[in-house]
């Protein structure tokens, strides 16, 4: 009888890793949405940023970049977000925008979910308004076009002043919007900054 019963758990747990290496359906929107208001309220801040950093444009003139468990320790274990090759399976990190009245504008996330899109290292991207409406979700080809800058950092990027993207950039990915002033002089003060 105890040989059935322990030969009926085994069978079950073997199935178990198969099922979760299948699991590359993301989260729903607003299941994300719910991961990144939990790293909000814990003011779970990524290791190497700092609250209301400098931000590129005026829409983000300031940011908060959060990170879970995962995301933050892949980061310390390398030494520094630059060194960091790969994120492991269930990193997330996000991106808070505010304006020059550090009022919230939008929110970014990436989500890393292994199998998801191989092709651009398996980062669910998404983006939010601040009530929490999607603006974007998925393999949304904008956000990938620029984070492959940074392909030897697995997407990341490290804030400014750390590094930064030259003006031609952004205003090709973002004609309409302004540069902010703080990002403008922090270009010309750290030109060895600015990823090429
Ligand atoms: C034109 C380039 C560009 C585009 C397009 C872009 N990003 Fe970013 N993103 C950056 C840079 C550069 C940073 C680093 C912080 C900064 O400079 O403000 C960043 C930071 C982030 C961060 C914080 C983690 C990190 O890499 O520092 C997240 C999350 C993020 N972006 C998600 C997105 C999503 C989602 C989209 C699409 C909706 C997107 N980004 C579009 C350039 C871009």
């Amino acid at each position: 009888m105890k040989r059935f019963l322990m030969f009926g758990v085994s069978s079950i747990l073997a199935v178990i890793p198969v099922l979760s290496q299948a699991a590359t359906q993301p989260p729903s929107p607003s299941e994300l949405w719910n991961e990144v208001q939990t790293l909000r309220m814990n003011n779970a801040l990524m290791v190497g940023s700092k609250a209301y950093q400098p931000g590129s444009r005026t829409i983000d003139a300031y940011t908060i970049d959060l990170a879970n468990k995962a995301e933050n320790d892949a980061i310390r274990k390398a030494g520094s977000i630059q060194k960091v090759t790969r994120y492991p399976n269930g990193a997330l990190v996000v991106k808070e925008n505010f304006n020059e009245q550090r009022k919230l504008t939008g929110i970014t996330a990436m989500l890393k979910l292994d199998g998801y899109d191989p092709a651009d290292r398996n980062w669910v991207m998404a983006a939010y308004t601040p009530a929490g409406k999607v603006v974007g979700y998925g393999k949304i080809p904008a956000c990938i076009a620029c984070h492959t800058m940074v392909t030897k950092q697995d997407f990341v990027f490290a804030p400014p002043p750390d590094q930064m993207l030259p003006v031609s950039v952004w205003k090709g990915f973002f004609p309409k919007q302004d540069i902010a002033p703080v990002y403008a002089e922090l270009l010309r003060t750290h030109a060895d900054a600015i990823v090429k």
